[in-house]
This record gives C-alpha cells, structure tokens and sequence, in this order.
C-alpha cells in the first residue's frame, strides 16, 4: 500500500554543503543509490591540503565498498608501530601488520590530496552506477532553510531540494539551524599540530636521522609529557608525514596567516617546542620545508543535542569535530556518509525521509561521540588519568561496517512498522512472509484464488476414532458408537502468497468434537486429527503458526467430467486411493454453503498444538514445550469470501488406506495404519465444490 500522494517516490535531489571527504563520500554513496546530488564547494581546491590521512580499516572497508582502491593511488599499508621516549630510545615495537590479520580490511595511509581527488573523480565521474553529482566550486553557501527545504549562495541563487547536507566541516554555517546549537561552538582543546611531508629517501639518507625514518609502514611516536611527534610514511612509502602536537599556546604566532588547519607556521618555533627531545629528531625537523610548514589548532565542541532539523543532516565534522588522537576524523565522516545513503535507498517515500534522518542520526550519534571521547582520552598528557586501553580503544574502531550496520537498523525500523508481523525460523532474517502476511506485514488477498473442494462424508464407529482424539479434553458430543468424519480433499492455486502457485490439502475432520477443560464452556466442532499436504511452505506456516498436524505427503489429483481421483502416497509408496464418480452439477446453492464440515452442529474446526521440547526426553512421557487447543470459528472472518462457483454430487464415493510396513511408509506408517483401521459403514454426502476466494484462518485462537 505504498501508492498514496503522501508516500510519493522518486530519485531524491539532495544538496551538499561542502566538497570534503565527507561530503565527496556522501555524494558516492547517495549517487549509487540512485539519487541527484549537487555538491557545493566554497573553495576552488586550489590550496587542498598537503598532509596524510589514515584510512583504517573501519573507514577502508568503506571506501572499498564506494569502488575506491586507495592503495591504487598511493596508500600504503600500516605495518608496524615503535614508540620512543624523548630522548630517542625505543619504548617498545608493535607489529600491527600481524595484529591486523584479524580485520577484513587494511590499515592504510593515505595522502589526503590524493584520497580527495579519487572521492571527487568517483562523485563526478559519468561511468559508474547512478547520476554522476554535480560539482559547484566557488559556491559558499550562506543560508539553508531545514523546512522549506532552500539553500542560498553568496552569489544570491538559490536551490530547492528534498535533502541538505551539512558537511561544511569544523566551521560548519549550517549547524547554527539545529536546535539547541546556538550556545554550542567549537573550542581549542588547548593543543595545537605542525604538520608537514619531507621525502623519506632524505631522512633515509642521513646517517642521523635514518632511525626514525623507519622501514616501510612503520609509524613512529615520540612522547613527552605535554607534547608529542607522530610520523609515518605515505605515498608507497615515499614521503613521511608529521604531526607534532604540542601546546597551542607555544606556537601561537600573532596574526592568524590562513584559517582554520591551514595556518601558516614558522619552523624555528617548531624546533624551540622540542629542542629538548633526541637531536637527531630535532634534525629531523629541521628537514620540514617553511613554505609548506602548516599549523593546525586541534578543535574540540560539546554534543550537538541533535544533528538533524527537518530536511538538513549533518554529517563529519560539521555534527563532531574530532581532535586527531584517533586518527578517525575522516573515518568517521565516511561512516557518516555510508549510514546517511543506507537510509535512504531509491524508492525511499519522500513523506519519510525525515524519519529515515533521525534514524540515520539514531545510527550514529553513539559511536561517534565515543570514539570523540576515546580521542580525547588519549590526548591527555602523559600522567593524567588512569592508563589508556589502546587495544580496547582499536577493537572498537576498526571492527564495525557502517554499511552493515545500518543496514540492519533499517531492516528492523521497517520490520517495527509492522506490528504483529511473524518471526519464525529462522529468524535471523527478520519476519517470515506467508500465507497471512508479506514481507511488508501486509495481509493477502486471497480473493482471486480458486479452490477444488472433494469430500466424503461417512458414518463410521466413534469408538475407533476416539482413540485418535490427543488428551482426555475432547470427546464426542453424542453418546452413541455412530459417529460421523469426513475426508475432504482441497486443490489450490493461484494464491498470492505463492505468487499465484498452489497446492493440495487431503485431512480427516471428525464432526461433533466437544472440547472441554474443567469450569469452562465447551467449543464444539470438526476436529482435525492429521493434514496431508504436498508443499513445504504451508506445512512450516501451518504447524508453526496455527499449530495445526499437517505433514508432507504427495498428493496426484486426476480431475475429469465423470469424476475425481486422488492417489495419495510418499516417495512413490501410495497408501491411500481417494474418489468420487457420477458426477452431477446441482445448484450452488444447494444444501448448506461450504457444507463439506459444517453439519452437525460443528461451530467450527479444532486442532490441537504440540511442539516438542529439545533436550533429553529420558525418563519423560511427553514433553512439551508447548500444547494447547485451537479453535477457528466457521463465523469468523477468514479474510475473504468465499464463493461456490460450481458444485456436484457424486453418485459413487470410495476412500482405502493401504497401510504399507515401517520400510515402505517409515514415518508415516503409524498414522495410516490408523487410518485404514477407520470404516466406511455408508457414505452420507460426497460432492465437489469450485470457486474463488481461498481464506487464511486468521482467525485461528488458542482455546
Ligand atoms: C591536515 C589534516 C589532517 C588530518 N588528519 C587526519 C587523520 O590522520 N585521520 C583522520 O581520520 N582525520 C584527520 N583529519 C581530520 C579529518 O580530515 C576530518 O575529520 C575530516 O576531513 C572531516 O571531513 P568533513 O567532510 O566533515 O570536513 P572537511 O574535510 O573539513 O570538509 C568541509 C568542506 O566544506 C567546505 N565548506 C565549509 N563551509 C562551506 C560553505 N559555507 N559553503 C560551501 N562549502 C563550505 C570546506 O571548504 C571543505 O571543503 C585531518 C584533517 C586535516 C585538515
Ligand atoms: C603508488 O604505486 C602505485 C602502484 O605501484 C602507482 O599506481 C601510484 O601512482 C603510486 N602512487 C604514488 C603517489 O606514488
Ligand atoms: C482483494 O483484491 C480484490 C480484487 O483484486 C479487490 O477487489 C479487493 O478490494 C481486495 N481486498 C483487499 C482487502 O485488499
């Protein structure tokens, strides 16, 4: 039922506000769900920064899913992590390269220009899945509007859209139009990092500083108190990458030259904050190129209440500024970008789209906050707080799949939906599609499926079929030793459940059954005491979620003018020849509607459930975990109407058992051998009923 005005769908048009990794990975992923993106970016690129980025496996996963090989373009992977005290000597060595065999995905370190220009050529690019974004650069955007859906340019012009994202990074302008945001801003945690890329071959080269160039992959880190050096290798091990944290207050340098992480530095304050450490590391530094010398205030910012605000998301630093302690800033933005397209897969209604935001926030909002925490955590200086769990901190980062994850909370916000859906095995899956309900929880409409309906009805000895009744609540309603059941055959098909397949039902219904448990009014009706029938699926529905007796067997139904055969059997072992000859079409009407089990007074069917316990059944007579009776009211709503199209009278009608031994019949012996104990002392009725409107006993209770 998802045709309404309201539950329109259509390719989302989605803005994003900011051309960073984030908002490059969002306009992928979104793109190959099949959506229009329009990306706008207030720089020309022109100054992209040069510095290296990690790329763990938590976010490497991701780009991987997105198509991006970033060791293709030069990452290469994190083998190995030696930490050194101040004075240059080794603390310890980690090989991660072994560690790391338990992560699907590798560690890499990546060149962060060459990572943004590959998420650009992906965003862009006209061959691969979906509409290739569009990308406006020189476009600031000064205003959003989250419920009329506007976003403005510093040029004046306006776009209209069903999305906006926000993924204007630590400074982000439109954060402002959250809730809750305005007393919220972004602070300086009190440290600032030089950053900066030499050649490796050079540090290599000199007999000095070659011990902290290290091998290939290797990250070194050199701790003091208050302030520390961390440096690893990129581009295919070519270059190395430095980030010197230290107190901002010691490089502070006057007049901001550039903004934000792009702040000009001067070389001889890098090398005055640590001229206490290992000369040779001082050296080392030495090597930075002044003209490319960046420093960057590491910023940090309170949780934002919330990171949506009707059709305008955040995502990346604009909804979490990280410091870099966990190297996950950009993970995290990826992360973002992964769980944001989950939520919205083509088809999405657009009337839920705002919900699929929060959800995407209900994802997200508790793994970004804690790895923001575990990054603080471990920028502490030396000494401060209890000792870090590193290990702790990276099985939480690296083992997760965004994608995944989402996915699954998507999967359970629609299932939640629907409430009262089926879970039955295996549930792992979610709800069971079924004769009641589909995949949506919605019901089936067996209107348009048709039914054969053969039955004989036939007076036999009650004394035989009592012992057929399963515990001492039923009996039968009448005194004397005559008692009457019928066989009923039914063929089914086109039933929408099966999208439009069938199959067959062949069961016995005694007639007259009073159920009765003690002070409670007695239920009296056919009672069922085994279903043949020749699917799997109705069977599994059937016994599970009904608790009815059926069980497989195959049933061949020959169908002429003159007459109807059944030939009922199990692999190829045929125990029971079921038929009606001498057919004569009479009126529809005629006798009782649906009348196959309804004489006699029956007010419905009777069932009764019994699902076995697992475990050790040693020493028990029964054990169940589960039994009860069922009862389905002939009156009760079974979804449908159910119309006689044609009917006939069988001049002739015969039924036999053909009891066969435990290795002809190994599972099935002990019931036909039952069955054949069951005589026809004389056919009362047989007939055979056509027409449309197959219901689903939905109304099905326990008693
Ligand atoms: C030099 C450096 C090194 C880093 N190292 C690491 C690391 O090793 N590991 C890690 O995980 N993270 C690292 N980070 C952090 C990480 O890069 C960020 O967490 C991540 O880039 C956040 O992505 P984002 O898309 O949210 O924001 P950004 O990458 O900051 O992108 C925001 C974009 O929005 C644009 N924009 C802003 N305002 C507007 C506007 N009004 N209109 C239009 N466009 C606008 C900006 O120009 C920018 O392109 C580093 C960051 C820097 C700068
Ligand atoms: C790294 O190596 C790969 C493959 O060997 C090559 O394609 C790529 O251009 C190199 N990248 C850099 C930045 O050195
Ligand atoms: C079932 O389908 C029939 C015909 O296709 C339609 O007339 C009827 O309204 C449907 N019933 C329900 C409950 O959807």
């Amino acid at each position: 039922m998802e045709s309404s005005a309201s539950n329109e769908s259509r390719p989302l048009n989605v803005v994003i506000v900011g051309a960073g990794i984030g908002g490059l990975s969002a306009a992928i992923f979104l793109r190959q769900q099949g959506h229009h993106v329009t990306l706008l970016e207030q720089s020309r690129f022109a100054n992209e920064l040069g510095a290296a980025v990690h790329l763990a496996p938590n976010a490497n996963g991701l780009l991987k899913r997105m198509g991006l090989d970033a060791e293709k373009t030069g990452a290469n992977p994190a083998l190995r992590m030696t930490q050194y005290l101040p004075n240059g000597k080794v603390l310890f060595s980690l090989d991660i390269a072994a560690q790391g065999k338990i992560w699907l995905h590798k560690w890499l370190l990546a060149h962060r220009v060459h990572l943004h220009q590959e998420l650009k050529r992906l965003a862009t690019t006209p061959d691969g899945p979906g509409k290739p974004a569009t990308l406006q650069t020189a476009s600031k955007v000064t205003n959003v509007d989250p419920n009329s859906g506007t976003v403005t340019l510093a040029s004046g012009e306006t776009l209209q859209t069903d999305v906006i994202v926000g993924a204007d990074g630590v400074h982000s302008n439109t954060r402002a139009k959250i809730p809750g945001a305005e007393g919220i801003k972004c602070f300086g945690s009190g440290k600032s990092a030089f950053r900066f890329l030499i050649s490796r071959d050079a540090a290599l080269n000199n007999e000095e500083t070659k011990k902290f160039a290290g091998g290939e992959g290797e990250m070194g880190m050199i701790f003091d108190r208050d302030r520390r050096v961390v440096i690893y290798p990129t581009s295919n091990n070519s270059l190395l990458n430095f980030v010197c944290i230290h107190p901002t207050a010691e490089s502070e340098v006057g007049e901001a030259a550039g903004e934000g992480w792009n702040q000009v530095a001067h070389k001889d304050r890098m090398l005055e904050v640590y001229k206490d450490f290992d000369p040779s590391l001082v050296k080392l530094l030495a090597m930075a190129d002044e003209e490319t010398l960046k420093v960057w205030e590491l910023l940090d910012m309170a949780q934002l209440p919330t990171w949506t605000e009707g059709k305008l998301v955040l995502i990346g630093d604009a909804a979490h500024p990280f410091t870099p302690h966990q190297g996950q800033g950009a993970g995290q933005a990826i992360e973002d970008a992964a769980s944001l397209a989950v939520m919205l897969p083509l088809g999405t209604p657009i009337s839920e789209v705002e919900e699929r935001l929060k959800l995407y926030e209900k994802c997200r909002y508790e793994r970004a906050s804690k790895i923001q925490e575990y990054s603080r955590v471990s920028g502490r200086d030396l000494g401060d707080g209890p000792p870090l769990d590193a290990h702790q901190y990276a099985s939480y980062n690296f083992g997760h799949d965004e994608w995944d994850a989402s996915s699954q909370v998507l999967r359970n916000h629609l299932a939640s939906r629907a409430p009262g859906m089926y879970l039955r095995n295996p549930i792992g899956f979610g709800p069971m599609p079924g004769p009641r309900q589909s995949h949506m929880g919605v019901s089936r409409n067996g209107s348009q499926s048709m039914f054969t309906t053969a039955s004989i009805k036939f007076a036999t000895s009650r004394t035989v079929l009592q012992n057929l009744l399963p515990t001492s609540e039923f009996s039968f309603a009448s005194p004397g030793t005559i008692a009457y059941a019928t066989f009923s055959l039914s063929s089914l098909s086109n039933l929408e459940w099966l999208g439009g397949r069938g199959y067959s039902h062949f069961g016995l219904y005694l007639h007259h059954v009073k159920y009765q448990k003690p002070d409670a009014e007695p239920v009296i009706g056919a009672y069922i005491p085994v279903l043949f029938e020749n699917l799997a699926d109705p069977i599994m529905s059937g016994r599970e979620e009904l608790g009815m007796p059926k069980i497989f067997s195959e049933l061949d139904v020959e169908k002429g003018d003159a007459g109807l055969r059944l030939s009922a059997g199990w692999m190829g072992t045929k125990f029971c020849d079921f038929s009606l000859s001498g057919l004569s079409e009479v009126s529809s009407a005629a006798d009782e509607t649906g009348s196959d089990q309804k004489p006699f007074a029956d007010q419905g069917q009777l069932w009764y459930k019994y699902i076995p316990s697992t475990g050790s059944t040693e020493g028990k007579k029964r054990d169940a975990d589960v039994e009860y009776a069922v009862f389905v009211p002939y009156a009760a709503d079974h979804g449908v109407e159910r119309k006689v199209v044609k009917k006939s009278k069988a001049g002739k009608a015969t039924v036999s058992f053909e009891k066969g031994s435990w290795d002809s019949l190994p599972t099935l012996h002990h019931i036909i051998e039952r069955l054949s104990e069951i005589s026809v002392l004389e056919v009362v009725d047989a007939w055979i009923e056509q027409g449309t409107g197959v219901g689903d006993v939905r109304s099905a209770k326990r008693v």
